[in-house]
């Protein structure tokens, strides 16, 4: 399913039998995401009788209850994209199987009997194997893992692995990521950690890697002679609405750079791995995070705009401003906009701007990395209608209409000399019929058959924290906060930042 099997002939095998415990049993990730994925994982014969499913939280409730619980939900959420079109009802019989296989333990994350009772889960399931999910609150993750690691669960043997997965947020800045990373290898190896980024389970994000090494095509012109500079941006359409609490501690910097943003980042700038295994994949991705220019707090503020969304009228409907929102305060400085210039210090990068955008209550959803290339010469056309050509761009659109456009310009039919932007495309949904996914199937499958390739090892996360902490720094000297009404496109000064390179954001949606 990752990026390492790559022999299409070849059918995924069934993952290894294995008990999986998901900590955090309660909580909207386990039954919007990880069940969902599960029930689709075990739709394509890729979970075998041997899987077990656990649910850990501290809540009093029986397996078959909770098991109810999760199939009542995941059953109203498929009806209600079947209505809207989007995918398929839940089938008893699928989920009747996958249910036999759920099971819970009740327990307090700090309490060592947990973790008692964990063990004899294991016992009784008889399966070795064991993979720990920690999708808590993030003041959970290590200590969580400090009671794996004293109760013995982390121990592996020839025939039993152990192995942890890790949500997101991976720390808030570079001091706090490295002593979580420091607080893990005290008690598993490397090779345990599976440190989500749900991004990596976007088959959009994957075919990045594979369009750029499996066509040559491509490196003939990607590097700093073609290519002007790069966009890569996240805008979403949502506000912040029940995840105030959060948020208001985070911002869109801490949210959406240093994870998703970077990885979308190393896909198109790392050099071509050796292979396409874990070790050089990801080595060559925190190679180029690494190789982000860190700037001076001077710098970092003069390559930065911090945004916040005020309240607006759209479609009809009135939309709250960010300090409006339930759990935010009224005064909040908090950025839910974030614009940044930064630069890859090596060979390949000198010279081209990598310009980053993420919002909220944008004027449309829109993740895609848009590369810029170098404008042809003019001087042909002198004397004629065409007096400017517009740059040439390879947009790689991650969610909606996923697919790669090429936008070239073409003489308009007629007897004058004139030029029209027009596109050559690939859309995924012309070539490829595709499955319902939540994007979380691949990453457990690959976490049970045990290919890291698609998680973040810990130099990964500390070099993308490094390249974020400049911002952290400086803003927290104080930093000016630029408004932007819900439905725009962000910040006037975002384009401002653009505008002093004598460039221009391309335009949502
Ligand atoms: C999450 C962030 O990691 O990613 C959210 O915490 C954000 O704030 C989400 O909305 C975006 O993910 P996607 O898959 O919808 O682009």
């Amino acid at each position: 399913m990752g990026l390492t099997r790559t022999n299409s002939k070849q059918k995924p095998a069934v993952a290894p039998a294995t008990t999986l415990f998901l900590f955090g049993a309660h909580g909207d990730l386990v039954k919007r995401l990880l069940m969902p994925a599960l029930y689709n994982l075990s739709r394509d014969g890729l979970l075998g009788d041997g899987i077990h499913i656990v649910g850990v939280d501290h809540n009093a409730i029986s397996d078959a209850d909770f098991a109810k619980k999760l199939e009542d939900f995941i059953r109203q959420e498929a009806a209600s994209k079947v209505a809207e079109g989007g995918a398929e009802p839940l089938d008893p019989e699928l989920w009747a199987q996958l249910a036999s296989r759920i099971s819970y333990v009740q327990g307090d994350f700090l309490d060592d009997s947990t973790y008692s009772d964990i063990e004899k889960k294991i016992q009784a399931t008889g399966t070795g194997n064991a993979v720990f999910y920690l999708a808590t609150a993030p003041r959970f993750f290590s200590e969580v893992a400090k009671r794996l690691g004293s109760s013995g669960l982390l121990v592996e043997t020839d025939d039993a692995f152990r192995r942890v997965v890790i949500e997101k947020p991976f720390g808030s800045d570079l001091p706090s990521a490295v002593a979580l990373n420091a607080c893990l290898l005290k008690v598993m190896s490397e090779k345990q950690i599976y440190r989500i980024d749900h991004y990596l389970g976007k088959e959009t994000v994957q075919n990045i890697l594979v369009s750029r090494f499996s066509n040559g095509l491509f490196e003939s012109f990607w590097n700093n002679h073609y290519i002007d500079h790069v966009q890569i941006t996240a805008a979403e359409t949502v506000g912040v609405e029940t995840r105030g609490s959060f948020y208001e501690h985070t911002g869109a910097l801490r949210d959406m750079v240093p994870n998703h943003l970077f990885q979308l980042l190393a896909m198109v700038a790392m050099e071509p791995p050796a292979a396409f295994g874990a070790d050089a994949v990801r080595g060559e991705k925190a190679k180029v995070i690494g190789a982000i220019r860190p700037w001076s707090e001077e710098e970092a503020l003069a390559n930065s705009v911090r945004g916040q969304y005020t309240e607006n009228t759209i479609a009809d409907k009135d939309v709250a401003g960010y300090r409006q929102e339930p759990n935010v305060s009224p005064e909040s400085c908090t950025e839910t906009y974030v614009a940044l210039k930064v630069m890859i210090d090596n060979w390949r990068w000198v010279g081209v701007p990598f310009y980053l955008r993420t919002g909220k209550r944008l004027s449309a959803r829109d993740t895609e990395i848009a590369i810029c290339f170098k404008p042809a010469p003019y001087a042909q056309f002198r004397d004629t209608e065409v007096d400017a050509l517009k740059p040439n761009y390879l947009n790689i659109q991650i969610q909606p209409n996923e697919g790669m456009w090429f936008d070239l310009q073409a003489k308009r039919p007629g007897p004058t000399l004139d030029t029209q932007n027009v596109e050559l495309g690939f859309a995924y949904k012309d070539f490829f019929e595709m499955q319902p996914s939540t994007g979380y199937e691949t990453l457990i499958y690959d976490c049970l058959t045990g290919d890291q390739t698609l998680f973040q090892r810990a130099d990964n996360i500390e070099n993308g924290w490094r390249a974020v902490q400049p911002f952290l720094d400086a803003w927290a000297k104080g930093c000016s906060l630029d408004h932007y009404q819900a439905g725009s496109e962000g910040p006037e000064a975002a384009d401002e930042l653009l505008a002093r390179d004598g460039r221009e954001w391309r335009s949502l949606g």
